[in-house]
């Protein structure tokens, strides 16, 4: 299989983009930029997410079964990069806040779902991580997208 063509034809699925964050054992937030979010069952509420094996964030991910997905909009275009690179105060821009459920929730954000992992499974390279939705805000701001590696604004209705 040729992996740059695959690469690109996924890139080509276009998403919203979230921040999934969590608070780790030390008490420490941390959280990161997910575009693999998705929406899974309404009855249970249930939503999934999967994390990179490697990432420095899975510890806090497995410390603590709840964890907040915070969808973006256009106007958090900076909070997605700084919360995708190696940036060591990742939550020093932006209004966060610790949520009612343990997790910090993004105050703008144009949605919020505060969730409480009740499966994991390894995958590939990656760690699935699906979470039964205990609590939810959102607004009808313009959400960011994310397409081919890089970010758009949502277009006409059609
Ligand atoms: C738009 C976008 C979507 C991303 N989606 C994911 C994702 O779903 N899962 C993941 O593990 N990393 C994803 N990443 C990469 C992480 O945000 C990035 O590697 C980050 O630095 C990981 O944080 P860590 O260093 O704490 O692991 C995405 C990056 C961008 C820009």
């Amino acid at each position: 299989m040729d992996k740059r063509r695959l690469r690109t034809a996924l890139g080509r699925f276009t998403t919203g983009v979230t921040i999934v964050s969590t608070v780790g054992e030390g008490g420490q937030w941390a959280g990161l930029t997910v575009s693999s979010f998705s929406s899974l069952s309404l009855e249970p509420p249930l939503v999934l997410w999967s994390l990179r094996l490697e990432s420095p964030s899975l510890a806090a991910f497995e410390h603590n079964p709840r964890f907040a997905v915070n969808v973006l909009g256009e106007a958090q275009i900076g909070l997605s990069r700084r919360f995708a690179s190696s940036h060591e105060h990742r939550f020093g821009e932006g209004e966060w806040v610790l949520g009612g459920h343990g997790a910090p929730v993004l105050n703008d954000a144009v949605a919020v779902f505060e969730c409480e992992t009740v499966s994991r499974q390894d995958a590939g390279d990656h760690r699935l991580y699906i979470g039964r939705v205990l609590h939810f805000t959102e607004h009808a701001h313009a959400p960011l997208l994310y397409r081919s590696g890089h970010y758009h604004q949502l277009g006409e209705v059609i």
